[in-house]
């Protein structure tokens, strides 16, 4: 049976712009019946990979557990080597009121980094509620959160720059990593905005492979799982070839300008990839599944078909 697909840009009324800390949902931003049916609709699209981390994340989060910082640590990102390289290699912005996003924040790593630097129009969505609460008391007035799913995001002003670093990338199958790709994009100046986005390097000895034990290798990519006390998290790490192959298709698509790659290891053999995209002038749609199953081929496809 041929599976249904709704395409389409769906907007949402932007977060509050000033420094407090937001309370603006995008699902909540209007409250009718409509949109609601229309939130249900997006979230079906989730990516598995990324919805079966949650409670990973939640057991970081949690009274007395220590957040994120030994992970990153255990990484080699303790002193934001990622930024560092980011910051001398001119990939963040020049112009410090630049308006900048942050995708899953965690402990606030980057927010801090971030304002140490002199950026001071700064956003972050995290979803996950305890770690909202943390953020919103650290950087109250300094950073907007906005307690969401990033993947559902819409705004209705776009951003001159968004960084995903360290390892939300590896939350999503390899179907998810493209369709937020394409997400990125969509949130974007147009011509100008730029995503910077870390991933760990497949062969080497990032914290998912050394630890999980059960390595899996196909096609040039891996897939982990990696267990700690009740919690499981999955991983998914491209290969940097697969990315710029991606990459390369929504180039010929005019969703992506330019793109280039830094290789770095901040410790070791931790071996990672930064990657600086730019958003081309090239409108993009998001699909939406009419079935949770259907999600993963849904996003797939309009990648597809929008960009091969
Ligand atoms: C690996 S941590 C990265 C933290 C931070 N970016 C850094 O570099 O230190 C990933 C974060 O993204 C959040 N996250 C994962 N999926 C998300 C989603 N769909 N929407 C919002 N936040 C998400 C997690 O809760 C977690 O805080």
């Amino acid at each position: 049976m041929p599976k249904r697909r709704r395409e389409g840009i769906q907007t949402q009324p932007k977060p509050s712009r000033s420094n407090d800390s937001s309370e603006v949902e995008p699902s909540q931003a209007t409250g009718s019946s409509r949109d609601e049916a229309s939130k249900r609709k997006r979230q079906k699209t989730a990516d598995r990979v990324n919805q079966a981390n949650k409670s990973f994340y939640a057991s970081l989060f949690s009274p007395g557990a220590g957040g994120t910082k030994p992970h990153y640590t255990d990484a080699g990102l303790h002193q934001c080597a990622d930024l560092k390289l980011a910051r001398d290699k001119d990939m963040l912005p020049r112009d410090k009121r630049a308006r900048i996003l942050e995708f899953g924040p965690g402990d606030g790593r980057v927010l801090k980094f971030l304002l140490a630097n002199g950026y001071n129009d700064i956003t972050a969505i995290e979803r996950d509620a305890a770690a909202v609460g943390k953020l919103r008391k650290k950087f109250a007035g300094r950073v907007t959160i906005i307690k969401g799913d990033f993947t559902q995001y819409r705004s209705k002003t776009t951003y001159d720059c968004i960084l995903w670093l360290w390892c939300g990338f590896s939350d999503f199958s390899s179907e998810g990593q493209q369709a937020m790709l394409h997400q990125a994009m969509s949130l974007l100046t147009p011509g100008k905005g730029k995503l910077l986005l870390d991933i760990a390097r497949p062969k080497s000895d990032a914290n998912v492979t050394s630890i999980g034990g059960d390595k899996v290798y196909k096609g040039g990519t891996y897939s982990h799982t990696r267990v700690i006390g009740n919690s499981i998290y999955r991983a998914y790490m491209p290969d940097s070839r697969e990315v710029r192959h991606w990459l390369l298709a929504m180039k010929r698509g005019g969703l992506v300008n330019n793109s280039r790659s830094v290789d770095y290891a901040p410790i070791g053999s931790r071996r990672r990839a930064l990657f600086e995209i730019y958003r081309g002038t090239t409108p993009v749609v998001t699909a939406v599944a009419d079935d949770a199953d259907d999600a993963d081929e849904a996003v797939f496809s309009l990648a597809l078909t929008k960009h091969n």
